[in-house]
């Protein structure tokens, strides 16, 4: 790989469900053999890097977030040699691969926890978080509400409690303890001798603990990450640190350092906001949460996102707004989980080709290195039937013939069904018919990456509002020295005519992604008029 060390700044990344992309050998899990036969699928779409859930081995009862061994990877993925052959064969096409880092928490399987619950001398004791009562560290939310009733679990075999933020079955590592520490750090070498080319660093916010706190984004959480980034910097120059914290701008910004803790973090309060926008045929909520967006120090980015592997969290809004967001968009019980929404962009947006396309054109041309969920190129559907968050996890739909592309085997034997639902199922909605199709949402969310790869403005520019008549409508600059676009965006599901004022009278403007036909109606005034849901990007040329 050319050695931009900045390469993550605009880089497009793709979100993979290994078991669910394409299943090599016929046993119905999709496997990492199976992805590197779909890498020039993921080129042609435009992706830069790819992020592979866990794959480690685990019992799966959080799908792979609970390791039970961090240096083997799980018999039906495949080897070490089957990932070795994927980092090569991605880096030969310029694709780089980071991957799941779950550091605060193992499976109760590992034989650390193994040995620490039957013995209080053993050495692996220490490794996790003990007590003989549950009424420690009272402040800490708890996160799965939906299955747990504490974050601490009483073991029999201990004799104590177990401190664990997630489910019951993952209890969490103690960062108070430097084997722990020097523990991740060998994890953490070991991947990246290996070839990956960076972490995206899961769950980081609940390292440590202390009475009296949220036990959440403590001084002491900062300061060990921060020795995580001075190992990777000293040894592994160019690979990137992905922070995975669910909080606010104000509390992700200290993630990112002073440019010497992660490279990169989710922009967590974003995505909820951009459905809310979407539904209330109003800007304001995009606009609102990006203004208290601090800026971030050089060398930082955000990643954006629409929808994930996991339920659409709804964390970071107020309790009203999480009320609505529910009954907007998730009026079935089953629809709901935790604090969230088990559902798919697709579904969510009504299968609505222009409002998923809209939803795209926000992903892509506001700030930050966009991440796209696997299946939500092609408007995938989800099954709300399968528990916890499977229903969006569900085997990628390649074409229409009866195993979907995906297997060789019959799809009872597949880890999961295709989905089914009307409308979504691998006969409507399919890789083969949509590249087949000029006008297919795959194609047009590839020509918005080909499009956004021309212009670095999208991932180094600035972000600036224009005020227009309409609140159904996003419009903003993004800018650099030399380059200049405009995007805006109709959210109404009616057409918005309005005017837009310009610094200058420019020389050209072209739009970039529908060809059509922009110009200025005198003066230094712009007057569009956009349809339902119409987006448009103009690189605009004023006078040097
Ligand atoms: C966040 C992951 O995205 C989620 O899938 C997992 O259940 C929790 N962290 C616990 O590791
Ligand atoms: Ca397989």
């Amino acid at each position: 790989m050319p050695d931009d060390r900045q390469w993550y700044i605009n880089a497009i990344f793709y979100e993979v469900y290994v078991r669910a992309f394409y299943d090599s050998n016929g046993d119905g899990d999709g496997d990492l053999a199976g992805l590197r036969l779909k890498l020039d699928y993921l080129k042609e779409l435009g992706v830069d890097c790819l992020w592979l859930l866990p794959f480690y081995h685990s019992p799966l009862k959080d799908d792979g977030y609970d390791i039970s061994d961090y240096y083997q990877i799980l018999a039906e993925y495949g080897t070490i040699e089957d990932l070795q052959a994927l980092i090569a064969a991605a880096h030969q096409r310029g694709i780089r691969v980071i991957t799941d880092l779950v550091m605060n928490h193992t499976s109760d399987q590992h034989p650390w926890f193994q040995a620490a619950r039957l013995d209080r001398q053993s050495s692996y004791r220490d490794f996790y978080v003990w007590s003989d009562t549950d009424q420690k560290y009272r402040d800490a939310r708890i996160i799965f509400l939906d299955t747990e009733a504490s974050n601490w679990t009483w073991d029999e075999l201990a004799g104590q409690y177990f401190w664990h933020r997630f489910f019951a079955s993952q209890p969490d590592l103690n960062f108070d303890n430097p084997r722990v520490q020097r523990a991740i750090l060998d994890v953490v070498k070991f991947w990246l001798d290996l070839g990956v080319d960076g972490f995206r660093a899961d769950a980081v916010p609940y390292l440590f603990e202390r009475e009296g706190t949220s036990c959440e984004n403590l001084p002491e959480t900062h300061a060990f990450l921060k020795e995580v980034r001075r190992y990777v910097d000293e040894n592994y120059p160019g690979r990137v640190l992905l922070c995975e914290a669910n909080q606010w701008p104000e509390d992700v910004l200290p993630y990112f350092g002073q440019g010497d803790e992660f490279h990169l973090a989710f922009h967590f309060p974003l995505m909820p906001r951009l459905f809310m926008a979407l539904r209330q045929q109003d800007a304001g909520q995009v606009r609102w949460i990006l203004d208290r967006t601090p800026p971030l120090p050089d060398g930082c980015q955000w990643c954006t996102f629409l929808r994930n592997h996991d339920e659409l969290t709804l964390e970071m809004v107020t309790e009203a707004e999480r009320q609505w967001m529910w009954e907007q968009y998730a009026p079935e019980a089953r629809m709901r989980l935790n604090q969230g929404i088990r559902r798919r962009l697709a579904s969510l947006l009504d299968h609505d080709q222009a409002l998923i396309e809209l939803a795209f054109s926000l992903l892509f041309s506001l700030p930050g290195a966009p991440v796209i969920y696997y299946g939500d190129e092609i408007g995938m559907g989800d099954n709300i039937w399968l528990d916890d968050r499977n229903g969006v996890r569900t085997p990628m739909q390649w074409d229409g013939s009866p195993n979907v592309g995906f297997s060789t085997a019959q799809a009872p034997d597949w880890y999961a069904p295709p989905v089914s639902a009307a409308g979504y199922s691998p006969e409507q909605v399919n890789v083969a018919a949509q590249r087949a199709h000029p006008d297919s949402l795959w194609h047009r969310v590839r020509r918005m990456i080909v499009v956004r790869k021309e212009l670095p403005v999208l991932g180094w520019g600035s972000l600036s509002w224009i005020e227009t008549s309409s609140p159904a409508v996003a419009a903003y600059w993004r800018g650099i020295e030399g380059q200049r676009l405009l995007v805006v965006n109709n959210f109404s599901r009616a057409e918005q005519e309005f005017t837009l004022p310009f610094p200058e009278t420019p020389v050209r403007l072209e739009d970039l992604l529908g060809g059509r036909q922009v110009s200025l109606t005198g003066g230094n005034e712009l007057n569009i008029t956009l349809g339902p849901c119409q987006y448009l990007w103009l690189k605009v040329d004023l006078p040097r």
